[in-house]
């Protein structure tokens, strides 16, 4: 069995449930834009976002029809925000497939981003998940932040250490916190135990984009989207902004220069590789992301031993080691 098929077993009932649930909702009534929805919908991702609201849920109460509303909801949104995401960084391939983008051009994924967000709003909408929306809208607000900065950044390549982690945090942590906080809130926990999940979301949420900016910098297998992709779009990843501030041998300058290139050539990508690893910035993201990891396993120390808690920290290490 593989490990995330273990992390699964818990809910496994629940995950069948969920995906006639999930798949019905992202239907339209125009055929046309079917045929773009059942493209999207061929491949589906590895599912982690509804396996924390699912997981969650369960370590804090019982999954109920809330549960399903905001597993759903979420990874709509976060479907949309990947069709978005391939046309904000011009990437051609996503889950081993093209990218809609790269298959239907950029007006056609904008149009079928705002769709699938549509969808979900109405849907949470039918089924009166107010206290979900409001989790998840502001996640909605500060990942088109957190986008809109990093473009700003990649342009200015200026970015610190400090301004990463907020980017990061809202472009995908916040996503991931909200998982958590809506499987818990789903489930009947009080607010205490909400924010709680909150905060554990947020920090493998961190240690989940670290682990996402370190396959440009590791050797990898096929991870199903295009590798240094990030090194191409001028993205200044934590490992590579700490090999910037920590350059042993005066070679800042030139690997700037080479970054900040329109067209980088396969040896160009092979210096700025060479140039983090030599100089410790594969390491130190290692390090981090695993402190991350170890902060959110430490906030479940209060809950009992269960199934979920068992599974929720098998899936904090599935994220810091995981090679798609
Ligand atoms: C990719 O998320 C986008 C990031 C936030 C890095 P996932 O790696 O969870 O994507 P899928 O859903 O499994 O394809
Ligand atoms: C994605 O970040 C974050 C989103 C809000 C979608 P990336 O741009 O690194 O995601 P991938 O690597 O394309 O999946
Ligand atoms: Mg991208
Ligand atoms: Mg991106
Ligand atoms: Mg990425």
């Amino acid at each position: 069995m593989s490990i995330l098929d273990e992390i699964k077993k818990p809910i496994n009932e629940e995950l069948e449930a969920f995906k006639p649930y999930f798949e019905k909702n992202m239907k339209s009534e125009s055929r046309k834009l079917n045929l773009v929805v059942n493209y999207a919908l061929r491949t589906k991702g590895k599912q982690l976002r509804p396996i924390i609201v699912f997981l969650c849920a369960k370590l804090t109460g019982k999954v109920s029809d809330a549960t399903f509303t905001a597993a759903s909801l979420i990874e709509l949104l976060h479907t949309a925000t990947l069709v978005h995401d391939d046309v904000v960084d011009e990437s051609f391939y996503r889950r081993g497939l093209f990218s809609i983008f790269a298959l239907y051009k950029a007006k056609i994924a904008v149009l079928l981003g705002d769709f699938f967000l549509a969808k979900g709003l109405l849907m949470s909408l039918e089924n009166n998940g107010f206290d979900l929306l409001k989790i998840v809208s502001e996640a909605v607000k500060e990942m088109s932040e957190g986008e809109l900065d990093q473009l700003e950044h990649a342009r200015r390549m200026d970015i610190t250490e400090e301004s990463y982690y907020e980017v990061i945090r809202k472009k995908t942590a916040t996503l991931i916190a909200a998982c958590a906080a809506t499987g818990a809130q789903s489930s009947g926990a009080n607010t205490d135990i909400v924010q709680k999940m909150k905060v554990f979301g947020t920090k493998i949420g961190l240690a989940f984009q670290i682990k996402d900016d370190l396959f440009d910098y590791q050797k990898t297998g096929s991870i199903g989207k295009p590798k240094y992709n990030d090194i191409q779009e001028r993205k200044l990843t934590l490992p590579v902004i700490y090999a910037l501030e920590n350059d042993k041998d005066g070679k800042k300058r030139t690997i700037k220069k080479i970054f900040r290139k329109k067209q980088k050539s396969k040896y160009d990508i092979a210096a700025i590789v060479d140039f983090v690893v030599k100089n410790g910035g594969v390491d130190y993201s290692i390090k981090k992301m695993e402190q991350f990891k170890s902060e959110a396993l430490a906030l479940l120390d209060d809950f009992p031993d269960s199934e979920a808690k068992n599974a929720l920290t098998k899936l904090a290490d599935y994220i810091i080691n995981r090679n798609k």
